[in-house]
């Protein structure tokens, strides 16, 4: 039956990961190795499938199904994924081959397949030698974390079985390699087509005396013994089905978690002791990575989902600033400061790139500088996290060092990152706890201090309306203020322009400083473009439930045009004035405002009513 036992131990299964193009001989290359090794069994990989649905919480397999689910969540965020996974086993050793497209997308394929891989192919044509791409797909497998590198270069039949091409090609190789940090380089010379030195040596290269491919990656050693690492064990939900019981489920990222030992947890710091490892066939003395398991501990500490327990003497870095290197998968590019969504393990928060500290050449491994990432690029980025979290290096482990982008208003996976380090200043920020606090200052204000956020296009009519709902509440003795954009522009924002990348930092800003006002104890109205539906959420999120009142100043584009108050639609028009919003800069309306101003049909003094209407109605003022 299935010959992926669940009882195969880790190096017994090696993850090989296959990079280069059709002409390069790819397909031809892993063909040989599945076949000529008579062990492709297309029932044996449905039995995984089964077994690891079934068991899946048990054994040394479960790596394999992590793979599989690894791979659900991807399609779940809308990744469609065109890396093939084959699967073949000879008497040493089990193989799974992770083979990725080089077409367009070749950096999200090499990112997908990476994952977990411990070597990687990478293919050669002979007569071609060392391209461009050969270069990339190395610098990417190094930077994915995969520590042995096999050049195969392929189509030696038609390179006259020479072996001083073979030799070229290698010492060129060599050469480049040396500047990634991989564990182990080798080259072996073949003929995928001819079954060379593939499965079966080559008599036509008699001078080749290394081993053959199939025969090193047998051979291959794998050192990575992540049993060997120190304990991360990320919680997935806390089982609590009674008074009596209360474990935490969730699995070993890597290290072994035994009864008794002493756990901390990464973010709060609380100890305690593990008192028992339960599992479906009985508690058990100890887990190794990969295992899922649930732990019941000796104390009562606060532990939720998204957690990290490690042990006491090589803890996490846990921060909310750190830097790593981003491959960006979407065709949007990029924006630095727009809030996404990172995904660590269990643990998702919101999150930023504050600074793209620069992009990498892949082919020549040189650092450019650069404002954006655009499809299948690769930076180095400051992030910054609403909250903290725990994680390593990625370098230290590759579980608990990478993370995904996902994008908050659709869903989809947009890149993936690598953590470098972690960013030390974060930690030496605090709060700072003040006596006289909002409630305070709201009191002596006798008033509801709230946001008043109106969004539209340029022209719409919203510091018009705003102007007239803040006379009205002046004139009640309310105490208020109005950000305007324009006029925030020459102060504040002065050097912020039109791209997307500044009007997503304009409304940052702006949106931290209404914060600031509202927490004064002001009724604060803003009136600012803010164009991008992601941004005003954000803003949203600033706030208390109840403080942000999103109003939408609803003026269809062609009026905008006809009003044109500054002129700057006929500029626009000319080709005058670039990134003009409704131009040729979108502007996405909100959904789900709390108040509409239709301005067609209205006179800005009875919007402006309507607006005191709504906050009467709130009882934000009386
Ligand atoms: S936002 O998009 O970043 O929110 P904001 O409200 O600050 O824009 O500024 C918009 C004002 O800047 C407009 O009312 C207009 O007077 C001026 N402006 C100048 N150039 C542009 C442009 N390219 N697009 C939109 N507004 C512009």
């Amino acid at each position: 039956m299935s010959g992926f036992s669940l009882l195969a131990s880790r190096s017994s299964l090696l993850r090989v990961l296959a990079c280069g193009s059709v002409d390069d001989g790819k397909s031809t290359l892993i063909g040989r190795l599945v076949y000529e090794t008579g062990a492709v069994f297309d029932d044996q990989l449905a039995a995984l499938k089964r077994d690891s649905r079934k068991y899946g919480t048990t054994g040394e397999d479960i790596d394999f199904a992590l793979l599989l689910d690894g791979l659900e969540a991807e399609r779940e965020q809308g990744i469609t994924i065109d890396v093939a996974y084959r699967y073949f086993a000879t008497a040493r050793r089990k193989f799974i081959i992770a083979d990725a497209p080089g077409h367009e997308e070749y950096t999200r394929n090499m990112a997908t397949g990476a994952s977990n891989s411990d070597a990687a192919v990478i293919l050669a044509d002979a007569r071609k030698g060392v391209l461009p791409q050969t270069r990339r797909h190395a610098h990417i497998a190094s930077l994915l974390g995969i520590r042995h590198v096999i050049l195969a270069v392929n189509k030696m039949d038609l390179a006259g079985y020479s072996q001083s091409v073979f030799s070229d090609i290698a010492g060129e190789f060599g050469q480049f390699t040396e500047k990634l940090s991989f564990a182990g380089v080798t080259a072996i010379p073949v003929s995928a087509r001819r079954g060379e030195n593939v499965v079966r040596r080559s008599e036509q290269m008699a001078w080749y005396t290394g081993p053959v491919l199939l025969e090193h990656l047998e051979t291959l050693d794998v050192d990575a013994d992540v049993t060997r690492m120190p304990l991360r064990f990320a919680v997935q939900w806390v089982n609590r089905p009674n008074g009596d019981f209360r474990g935490f489920a969730g699995t070993v990222l890597s290290g072994v978690v035994s009864e008794g030992q002493e756990i901390v947890v990464a973010a709060s710091g609380s100890h305690s002791r593990v008192r028992r490892i339960v599992t479906h066939d009985g508690d058990l003395k100890e887990a190794i990575t990969g295992q899922a398991v649930t732990l019941v501990l000796a104390d009562e500490i606060g532990i939720s989902r998204g957690d990290v327990l490690t042990s006491p003497q090589a803890r996490c870095e846990t921060a909310d600033q750190f830097a790593a290197h981003v491959i960006w998968f979407a065709r949007d590019e990029m924006y630095p400061h727009r809030e996404y969504l990172l995904k660590f393990g269990n643990q998702t928060v919101p999150g930023r790139i504050t600074a793209l500290k620069h992009k990498l050449d892949v082919n020549t491994l040189e650092h450019v500088a650069a404002r954006s990432l655009h499809l299948n690029e690769i930076g180095l980025c400051n992030v910054a996290t609403r909250s903290a979290v725990a994680f390593d290096s990625y370098d230290e482990n590759r579980e608990t060092g990478a993370f995904i982008i996902i994008d908050r208003q659709s869903n989809a996976t947009l890149g993936a990152g690598m953590i470098a380090f972690a960013l030390r200043r974060a930690a030496n920020v605090h709060w700072q706890a003040l006596e006289v606090n909002a409630e305070a200052r709201a009191r002596v204000n006798a008033q509801t201090p709230c946001a008043l956020w109106f969004t539209g296009l340029s022209g719409a009519g919203k510091s018009t309306i705003a102007n007239l709902v803040e006379k009205r509440l002046f004139a009640d003795g309310r105490r208020s203020y109005l950000l305007d954009g324009d006029n925030v522009r020459h102060g504040l924002n002065r050097d912020l322009g039109f791209t997307a990348t500044d009007r997503i930092e304009n409304i940052r800003r702006v949106a931290e400083v209404s914060r600031l006002f509202v927490d004064a104890g002001l009724i604060t109205l803003v009136s600012f473009i803010s164009p991008f539906a992601a941004e005003r959420q954000m803003a949203r999120e600033l706030f208390q439930p109840g403080q942000f009142h999103e109003i939408f100043v609803d003026t269809p584009l062609d009026v905008c045009k006809e009003r044109d108050p500054k002129g700057l639609y006929a500029r626009a028009a000319g080709g005058n004035l670039k990134n003009f919003t409704g131009i040729d800069s979108p502007y996405e309306a909100p959904l789900n405002p709390e108040l509409t101003l239709a301005t067609a049909n209205a006179t800005p003094e009875e919007l402006a009513d309507r607006v005191i209407t709504y906050l009467k109605s709130r009882r934000l003022i009386p």
